[in-house]
């Protein structure tokens, strides 16, 4: 990335920020307060990163990309924080899940918060005097917010599969694969087709950097699933084996279960032995061969970024795809 980039990065990112705090700010009580936590807390904030990569070269994202890009990330946090409750999960980001705070009733709540927030950060893209006026920002916010409806069905189907698969370990790696962009796959792409779609492109770019980003947002889950195993807390900010213990079946696991019936057995069992399978899951390779998958998946997905029209900063898609999912946090 060069300094110039880097720059325009940061100044991005401060943005965003800002919109997403002054959206949750316009509210108070102990609901506003519990969204705001994980908000403060940070993150990698990786798909507002993917909606400013997807702008077009040439193309000054204005405030309502910005707009669009808070609204994948406060999608994206009200996701974590309902699935923080479903999996029972007491650290996020380094610091005490919202339910592990608040709890239940009002992590619930904050979560659909800030899911009523994220929709509502697109549709005043239309009042929002920082916007450029343009004859075409009617049409591009009803395509924002239907893509944003879709993403949104998607993500909580996803979570519906994943429960339906819960201490499953006869589930097929490709019905975990079609969870995985359901719940994550899905909103990678609507983050890349926000920078296209704010950005002026074709729709033929704007479909496809959709495709992208859902085959990036699946190798990108898989390396998560991977770093539950093997991860280390100090870094993720998450507590390693938490889908051994909630029953997730992920690809690392069903991997290690396929050729090893303890490990199989234990995933099915309510109360399993998670140090058992965590040491079963590095030892048999299963952790690996989980990331040559999302390896080779990245590679195919990379590739199609040679068919866009427009002219983007590929290096950098290319680069941050590959950061995504070769991280260790
Ligand atoms: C966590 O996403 C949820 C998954 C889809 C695996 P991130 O790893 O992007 O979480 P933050 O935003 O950096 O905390
Ligand atoms: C991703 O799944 C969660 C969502 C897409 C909502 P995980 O359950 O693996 O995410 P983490 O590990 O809790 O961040
Ligand atoms: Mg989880
Ligand atoms: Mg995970």
């Amino acid at each position: 990335m060069t300094v110039a980039s880097g720059t325009r990065q940061l100044a991005f990112l401060g943005e965003v920020e800002d919109a997403m705090r002054a959206a949750i700010g316009a509210w108070s009580g102990p609901t506003a307060l519990a969204a705001l936590d994980p908000i403060l807390a940070g993150g990698k904030r990786l798909r507002p990163l993917l909606v400013l990569a997807a702008t077009p070269v040439g193309h000054v994202p204005g405030a309502d990309t910005v707009r669009a890009a808070a609204a994948v990330e406060l999608l994206h946090t009200a996701s974590l924080v309902h699935d923080d409750i479903l999996d029972a999960a007491g650290q996020r980001r380094g610091r005490p899940t919202v339910v592990a705070t608040h709890g239940a009733s009002t992590a619930t709540h904050a979560g659909d918060l800030l899911t009523s927030l994220s929709l509502t950060s697109l549709t005043d893209i239309r009042h929002d005097p920082d916007v450029a006026a343009s004859d075409d920002l009617e049409e591009l916010v009803t395509q924002a917010v239907r893509l944003l409806a879709h993403t949104t069905r998607s993500l909580v189907s996803g979570e519906a599969v994943q429960a339906e698969q819960e201490r499953r370990p006869d589930t097929g790696i490709d019905a975990y694969a079609t969870r995985c962009s359901m719940k994550t796959g899905v909103l990678f792409g609507c983050s890349m087709a926000f920078g296209a779609l704010f950005g002026r492109a074709p729709a033929t770019d704007v479909d496809l950097l959709f495709e992208v980003g859902t085959g990036l947002g699946v190798a990108f889950q898989i390396s998560d699933d991977v770093l539950d195993c093997v991860g280390d807390a100090a870094r993720t900010g998450k507590q390693p084996g938490t889908d051994v213990r909630s029953g997730t079946m992920t690809l690392p696991l069903l991997l290690c279960a396929q050729s090893d019936p303890e490990v199989a057995a234990e995933l099915a069992s309510p109360r399993p032995d998670v140090d058992l399978v965590l040491e079963r899951v590095a030892a048999s390779g299963a952790a690996d061969a989980a990331l040559e998958q999302a390896g080779t998946l990245l590679d195919e997905t990379i590739a199609k970024l040679d068919d866009l029209e427009l002219e983007y900063d590929f290096d950098r898609l290319r680069e941050l795809s590959r950061a995504a999912v070769r991280r260790s946090a």
